[in-house]
C-alpha cells in the first residue's frame, strides 16, 4: 500500500523538522486530532469488508503507531535541547555556602579606635582629625623639623611629586603629630584631643607595614606638667588593659616637638611563654616594653601654631594603634592585619553589637 508508505514517510519528515513544541503541536492535531488525517483513515476501516480490513487494519495501525512515535521523539528531543540552552544562559555559582547567618564583623583597628575613644571621653577629650595627604610643613616644620633637620630622615616618607601649597612637598603624613598643629591653629586653647589615623612609611616586615595605625593625644591649657602626662596615661592604660597593676617606667628621650621628651614602657610577666602586661618589669621574671613615645610640648611647637608659648603649656603622646590591638587581642603578625582574609576577620573581628563602653568593659567578648 504505497500511498499509506507516503503519506507515513511525508508525516514523519515533517514532525522531524518541527522547530520547536507549539509547531510540534500543531503537526499532531493535523495527524492525529479528531478532524487529523490519520484519524480520518482510521474511520474508514468502519465501511471497509472484512477481508479489505484484515489486510489494511495493521497497516493503518502502524502508521498511527510510527506517527505517535516520531511525535514523543521529537518532543523529547525538543525539550531537553530547550533546557541545554536554558543551563547555559543561566549562571550559578554552587561552590560558595550560603551564610547562614551574617558574616560581618567589626575589624580589631576600629574596635581599639572606638575603645579608646570612650576611655578619652571620659577624662574630656574630642576626637580631632587631620588629612592623610599631608604638607610638609605640618607634617615636619610646624614640628620642629626643618628642611635640613637629620629626624626627617627617619621617618621614611612617601612623598608627592608636586609641591605643597605652603612651598615644601606633598607627602602621605608619616604620624599623627600634624594634627596637633591643625588643631591649636584651628581652636587655640586650652584643648584636650585624641587623634586617631592612618599613616604611612616605607617600611615592611611581620611588625611594619606601609601604612598603619597611630592615636596622637594633646592636651593645651595653662600649668600643665610631666605628672598630668604620666596620670593620662596610667588612667588610659588601665582603662584599656583592663588591669589596675599596669606599671609604667618613663625614660629620657628625644623628639624633635616635645621636650623633654619621655619614652614610656610597661611592665610584663612572662606566663606560659606569653608577655602579659602587669607588674613591675624590674620583679623577677619580668620585664620592660616599649610603648609610646610623648612629651611636653616644644614650646617652638606651640609657637609655630599660633599660641603664646608663655602662657599655654601641654603634652603629647603618639602610640601605634596596631600595636595596642597585638598587645592586646594577642595577633603577632602586622600583615595580617591588612590581608582583608575572612578566616582571620571571623577569629579576631567583633560583633557590631559589641560597642565599647566603660560601664559594660571597653573589650567585652561574646
Ligand atoms: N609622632 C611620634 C612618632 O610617630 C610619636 C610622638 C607623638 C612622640 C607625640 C611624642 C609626642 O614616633
Amino acid at each position: 500500500m504505497s500511498e499509506l508508505d507516503t503519506l507515513g514517510s511525508a508525516a514523519i519528515a515533517r514532525i522531524e523538522a518541527a522547530e520547536d513544541l507549539s509547531a510540534l503541536e500543531a503537526l499532531r492535531v493535523e495527524f492525529l486530532g479528531k478532524q487529523g488525517s490519520v484519524s480520518a483513515l482510521l474511520k474508514t476501516l468502519g465501511q471497509m469488508s472484512p477481508e479489505e480490513r484484515q489486510s489494511e487494519g495493521p497497516k493503518i495501525h502502524a502508521l498511527r503507531e510510527a506517527v505517535t512515535g516520531a511525535l514523543a521523539a521529537r518532543k523529547e528531543a525538543l525539550e531537553s535541547a530547550a533546557l541545554e540552552a536554558q543551563l547555559a544562559s543561566e549562571t550559578l555559582d554552587l561552590s560558595l555556602p550560603a551564610p547562614e547567618a551574617p558574616r560581618g564583623s567589626v575589624h580589631p583597628v576600629s574596635q581599639v579606635m572606638d575603645e579608646l575613644a570612650e576611655i578619652f571621653a571620659d577624662m574630656g577629650f574630642a576626637v580631632a582629625t587631620g588629612p592623610e595627604i599631608e604638607d610638609d610643613w605640618y607634617n615636619f616644620t610646624a614640628l620642629n623639623m626643618p628642611e635640613s633637620h637629620p629626624a626627617r630622615a627617619m621617618h621614611d616618607t612617601f612623598y608627592f611629586p608636586d609641591t605643597a601649597p605652603k612651598g615644601g612637598k606633598t607627602l602621605l603624613r608619616t604620624h599623627t603629630s600634624p594634627v596637633q598643629v591643625r588643631t591649636m591653629m584651628a581652636d587655640g586653647g586650652p584643648l584636650r584631643i585624641i587623634a586617631p589615623g592612618r599613616v604611612y612609611r616605607s617600611d615592611s616586615d611581620a611588625t611594619h607595614t606601609p601604612m598603619f595605625h597611630q592615636v596622637e593625644g594633646l592636651v593645651i591649657d595653662r600649668d600643665i606638667h610631666l605628672g598630668h602626662l604620666k596620670w593620662t596615661l596610667e588612667t588610659f592604660l588601665k582603662a584599656f588593659f583592663e588591669r589596675d597593676d599596669i606599671v609604667l617606667r618613663l625614660r629620657p628621650s628625644y623628639f624633635p616637638f616635645t621636650e623633654p621628651s619621655v619614652e614610656v614602657d610597661v611592665g610584663f610577666a612572662i606566663e606560659a611563654g606569653r608577655r602579659v602586661l602587669g607588674g613591675s618589669g624590674d620583679a623577677p621574671g619580668h620585664g620592660w616594653m616599649e610603648l609610646l613615645g610623648s612629651g611636653m610640648v616644644n614650646r617652638r611647637v606651640i609657637e609655630m601654631s599660633g599660641l603664646e608659648p608663655d602662657e599655654w603649656q601641654g603634652f603629647a603622646f603618639g602610640v601605634g594603634v596596631d600595636r595596642l590591638a597585638m598587645l592586646k587581642y594577642g595577633m603577632d603578625d602586622l600583615r595580617a592585619f591588612f590581608d582583608g582574609d575572612v578566616r582571620w576577620l571571623r577569629h579576631y573581628g567583633f560583633s557590631a553589637f559589641d560597642q565599647p563602653t566603660l560601664s559594660g568593659g571597653v573589650g567585652a567578648r561574646p
